[in-house]
């Protein structure tokens, strides 16, 4: 058995530069980085080599090399944050591990030990601390990323890979803030296929996205509302999973996603707001502020159902879930020539997301202690 990651091998090399770090209130997503990054390189007949925490720089590769050319790239997103009493923590690593080995697996690419990683990408956020934001909202979003690095034109699982993270100190992902945004139901594209890779988290999963994004914001609306099939079935928001919530007859609320199909990305935050949801509506957790009334439903809906609930006064709200933004509440969709209005609280939120909301950064930011929230 050839080598898996191994966090004891680790070599650290500290910056002798390091850089100021900006005020929050200047900070744009991802776009500033930390002084250091870790990497770790795989060959198919060595395995996983040395991990490297050192300080972060240009990666120097051929232009041959499988990434630039078949997009043998992956990623991850997650956040550490400190919370009030100045601890840091890693918020569910072992799920982002997780969905980077299945991912990696989805276009032959090596997985790898996520405990090894997660022991890793600890040591990097310790040295890398003072860059994360105290302030409410603000986090250190980390980006460990898989590339094909084999210098090879013929199409093959590369048989060189370097596994690399890096660090971005953020705030709000939408620069509005809570403030609701427009979709666009688009029936011009597709984001996804029964078979395809829209439940992986691959770099051209997102890439094949961009153009769809700009012809949504030239009609007026920030983000897709991604659909598929002849019925229109909703799928996600943009780079996010989708939530919608109804009123039902009987008096209860349901809190409605589609089912992880193949063509759903398994969402960190999809499956927390769900098993909070889930556990809140079973009786053993209070979360509090929502209705006790409560049914949580991973199943299919279509944009007909969501329109003919918002005819009827039965849409309560609808809304995005992802790492990078929490939770993006939904004021409107375009759809076939004509716009469905969406319910939103005066704070943007609805009576659903906004207690969730609560509890969920409540944990990742330790005021509620939960083991979600890992110690760094
Ligand atoms: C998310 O966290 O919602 C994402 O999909 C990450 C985004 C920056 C691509």
């Amino acid at each position: 058995k050839l080598p898996d990651i191994e966090p004891s091998l680790v070599q650290v090399t500290k910056t002798d530069s390091p850089k100021q770090v900006p005020p929050p209130s200047s900070l744009v997503f991802g776009h500033t980085f930390t002084d250091h990054m870790l990497t770790v390189p795989w060959q198919m007949l060595e395995g996983w080599g040395t991990p490297k925490i050192q300080p972060f720089s240009n990666l120097s590769l051929p232009p041959s090399a499988t990434v630039f050319h078949y997009a043998h790239c992956l990623f991850e997103g997650l956040k550490a944050y400190r919370d009030t009493n100045g601890k840091v923590t890693l918020f569910r690593p072992d799920m982002n591990m997780k969905r980077m080995n299945n991912t990696a697996h989805r276009v032959a690419m090596p997985g790898f030990n996520g405990d090894a990683m997660v022991e890793l990408m600890k040591q990097l956020v310790r040295l890398d601390k003072h860059w994360i934001p105290d302030q409410p909202g603000y986090s250190l979003y980390i980006r460990p990323t898989m590339i094909g690095t084999q210098p090879a034109l013929g199409i093959a699982p590369p048989k060189e890979v370097l596994l690399f993270v890096i660090c971005s100190p953020v705030g709000p992902y939408y620069p509005q803030g809570f403030k609701p945004v427009a979709l666009y139901g688009t029936t011009e594209y597709v984001r996804a296929a029964p078979g395809g890779i829209g439940a992986y988290k691959l770099g051209a999963n997102y890439a094949a996205g961009v153009a769809a994004q700009k012809a949504a914001a030239a009609k007026g609306y920030v983000q897709n509302l991604w659909l598929h099939g002849p019925d229109h079935h909703i799928t996600e928001v943009g780079t996010m999973n989708a939530f919608v919530v109804f009123k039902q007859a009987d008096g209860t609320t349901e809190l409605v996603t589609p089912p992880l199909d193949g063509m759903i990305l398994p969402g960190v935050t999809r499956d927390s707001v769900l098993t909070l949801a889930k556990e809140h509506a079973a009786g053993h957790i209070n979360v509090p502020e929502l209705t006790n009334k409560l049914v949580v439903s991973e199943r299919p809906v279509t944009m007909g159902e969501v329109k003919e609930a918002a005819r009827k006064g039965n849409l309560v709200e609808f809304f995005g879930t992802g790492t990078a933004a929490v939770i993006s509440p939904v004021d409107r969709i375009g759809y076939l020539g004509e716009d469905v209005q969406i319910p939103t609280g005066p704070d943007g939120m609805g009576p659903v997301s906004r207690p969730l909301w609560k509890h969920l950064t409540g944990i990742q930011t330790g005021a509620i202690p939960h083991p979600w929230a890992v110690e760094v």
